[in-house]
């Protein structure tokens, strides 16, 4: 179907208003893709101009299903279990250090991790299911998991995957991990209870009390401005505890970026 062309002073406003809420820069080479997603909106709702759209975005509040299912449209949520294999292996090789770094560890016997952009939930499965195996009897995963779109959100508290995710998961693991249900495989409560799924935009200021030994910020970088990247670096600073590691994805860098982390390999930092 033919969309409806956007003029540039459409196109300008649309990008503004979802780089000052979510941080994503929508550049002019994706301009097809947000007209497309935008479109598909208000078809939906029967309404016809995009101005007419744009001002219901922009009174538009959080929690309103209106902005909560265009920003559901709008993220990009692909992910898989065990992506990026070796920030896995690092945690268990380095299971002992982590257990040392900070004496609140042992002290509580609990390690707080955080998946700050989840998706639809397997990065934080995954890290429950190597902090388990790694820690044993020593530490308990306390994994906060959080996704600025609500849906996935909702997908991920469902804990539900569908069969190829064999693919990607030891059958080991499968089998010890996850329940066959139909056509799915369900994460077991084993591994749920370790895990808060919660809906969070990064660019909003960090609320957490407690900070984290590990924060996975992986893959979501990417869509954000140079400005917000570095915003975001300076509170994911702040929320690591000393000692803790920050993980970030194979296409990310922090090259060009003014921090304090030590840099341990490509993709992984530690404050
Ligand atoms: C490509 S997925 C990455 C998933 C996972 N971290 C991984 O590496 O496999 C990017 C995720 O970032 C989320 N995201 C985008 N902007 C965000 C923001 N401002 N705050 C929180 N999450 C955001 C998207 O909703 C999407 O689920």
């Amino acid at each position: 179907m033919q969309l409806k062309p956007m003029t540039d002073s459409q196109f300008l406003k649309y990008q503004d208003l979802i780089y000052r809420r979510l941080g994503i820069l929508y550049k002019e080479e994706k301009r097809d893709m947000l007209l497309g997603k935008v479109s598909k909106h208000m078809r939906a709702m029967e309404i016809e101009g995009y101005d007419q759209f744009f001002q219901i975005i922009r009174g538009s509040k959080e929690d309103d299903q209106v902005w909560t299912d265009l920003v559901d449209d709008i993220t990009i949520h692909t992910t898989n279990y065990f992506r990026e294999r070796n920030h896995f292996d690092y945690i268990s090789r380095n299971v002992e250090t982590i257990l040392k770094s900070n004496p609140r560890i042992l002290q509580r016997a609990e390690v707080r991790g955080w998946s700050s952009a989840c998706s639809t939930g397997e990065e934080a499965y995954t890290m429950a299911m190597v902090l388990k195996d790694s820690m044993g009897d020593r530490a308990t995963p306390k994994v906060l998991a959080t996704d600025v779109s609500k849906g996935s959100v909702a997908k991920a508290m469902k804990g539900e995957y569908r069969k190829d995710i064999r693919k990607d998961v030891d059958p080991l693991i499968l089998q010890r991990y996850f329940t066959k249900a139909g056509e799915h495989y369900r994460v077991n409560q084993e591994i749920r209870r370790f895990i808060t799924f919660r809906s969070f935009n990064l660019a909003e200021q960090f609320p957490f009390r407690d900070s984290f030994d590990i924060i996975f910020c992986r893959n979501v970088m990417i869509y954000f401005s140079p400005e917000m990247q570095q915003s975001l670096l300076n509170k994911l600073y702040r929320a690591l505890t000393p000692g803790g590691l920050l993980f970030i994805g194979h296409s990310e860098s922090l090259i060009g970026k003014v921090h304090r982390f030590q840099y341990i390999q490509p993709t992984v930092y530690m404050r």
